[in-house]
């Protein structure tokens, strides 16, 4: 019997789907940042029913108690300014908001900024690559067999780390548009979405006091050296570093809910403590949000998938799970919103005599 050989030749990768939204590396190019300008919240001019942006809903579903609601039968592209002022609020509300099968990804360049330009003006990423033919407000992010720089950068390292993108901003992002045009085969690239208001309501009162009236420096130095690091001469490098003093419990403009805003791609440091406190408390903050699966919901994606998230209220990060080479490629748009509210101490309305109430209770 005559044993069939297998053949050992690796498996040819097919062509990507979306050619045009290939990303473009560039070292020699310079972007202009964004700003400074007046911020117009959608979220505050909503009908909190949501009549617009709901009326043609399949099915509308909860990912998680404190963050994620799915949201089927509604294309983007078709939603009125009305609907789209609802998503901003409906987004504020419940951290982020899935839709699928979204026709978005096939509407073109132009089309696409002009939709998602209606939260604030574009965001130019300093390194991120965006299309070689396409506008610089496009991030494109692609992880294959054929283009190894996302491999290569978390290689040695866990995939896992919440954060808010480009918070150094001195007007970070409120809604972001994550558009999947690709998704790996099977199960894996998901992404899990944390809800900040929840993260910083599930610390006792005063521990929360303590923390309103902080400020932290958050800085694109990191990424940058980390860029530069893995890249080389072929390194992006468009922008300088960027720098921003934030609260680290900030106002949603339009929920009115307090958040924790400080993350552990970007913040730096505690403004005014001596490293060593300052790095105790943001390694405990960090470590806070990691474990918060309580207060997270997990995306899985398909090809067409739009995932709109409020940075001023959730951190997310990349789980990177599936096998290396499968093909992952879907691009950002990411307004700009206003300056952090900065939440302020309050009086002390009683919470933390109530709070030391429960604990004995708890206790007997
Ligand atoms: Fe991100």
């Amino acid at each position: 019997m005559i044993a069939k050989t297998e053949s050992t030749e690796p498996e040819a990768l097919p062509p990507p789907l979306y050619p045009d939204y290939l990303p473009h590396y560039d070292p020699l190019e310079s972007v202009e940042m964004v700003g400074p300008f007046e911020h117009d919240e959608p979220g505050l001019r909503a009908d909190k029913s949501c009549p617009n942006l709901l009326k043609g809903a399949t099915q509308v579903s909860e990912l998680s108690p404190h963050c994620g609601t799915e949201i089927l039968g509604v294309q983007i592209s078709k939603l009125s300014k009305a609907g789209l002022d609802e998503m901003a609020y409906l987004c504020a509300e419940r951290g982020c908001l899935v839709f699928r099968d979204q026709d978005f990804v096939h509407i073109g360049f132009e089309a696409q900024k002009e939709i998602a330009s209606h939260f604030g003006p574009l965001h130019k990423h300093g390194w991120m690559p965006h299309p070689e033919n396409g506008p610089a407000e496009f991030v494109i992010v692609y992880d294959s067999k054929d283009d190894l720089r996302i491999r290569k950068s978390w290689s040695r390292k866990s995939p896992i780390q919440f954060h808010v993108d480009q918070s150094p901003e001195l007007q970070p992002p409120g809604l972001t548009f994550f558009c999947m045009l690709e998704s790996p085969p099977g199960s894996g690239g998901d992404t899990i979405i944390s809800s900040m208001s929840r993260a910083f309501d599930r610390l006792s009162p005063s521990f929360r006091r303590r923390l309103e009236g902080l400020t932290a420096v958050h800085t694109t130095a990191n990424p940058i050296a980390r860029e530069i690091r893995d890249n080389g001469n072929l390194a992006v490098l468009r922008r300088p570093i960027t720098k921003a003093v934030h609260p680290v419990v900030t106002i949603h403009p339009v929920t009115g809910r307090k958040s924790l805003f400080v993350n552990s791609s970007y913040t730096q440091r505690i403004t005014g403590w001596d490293d060593e406190e300052s790095d105790m408390m943001l390694r405990f903050l960090f470590d806070h949000v990691t474990r918060g699966q309580d207060f997270a919901c997990r995306v899985r994606y398909e090809p067409g998938t739009i995932v709109v998230w409020d940075q001023r209220c959730t951190q997310h990060s990349q789980t990177l799970d599936y096998e290396a080479g499968g093909r992952r490629h879907a691009f950002r748009l990411t307004p700009l919103s206003n300056v952090p509210i900065p939440s302020k101490i309050e009086e002390d309305d009683g919470a933390c005599a109530r709070d030391n109430e429960r604990v004995i209770l708890n206790l007997c």
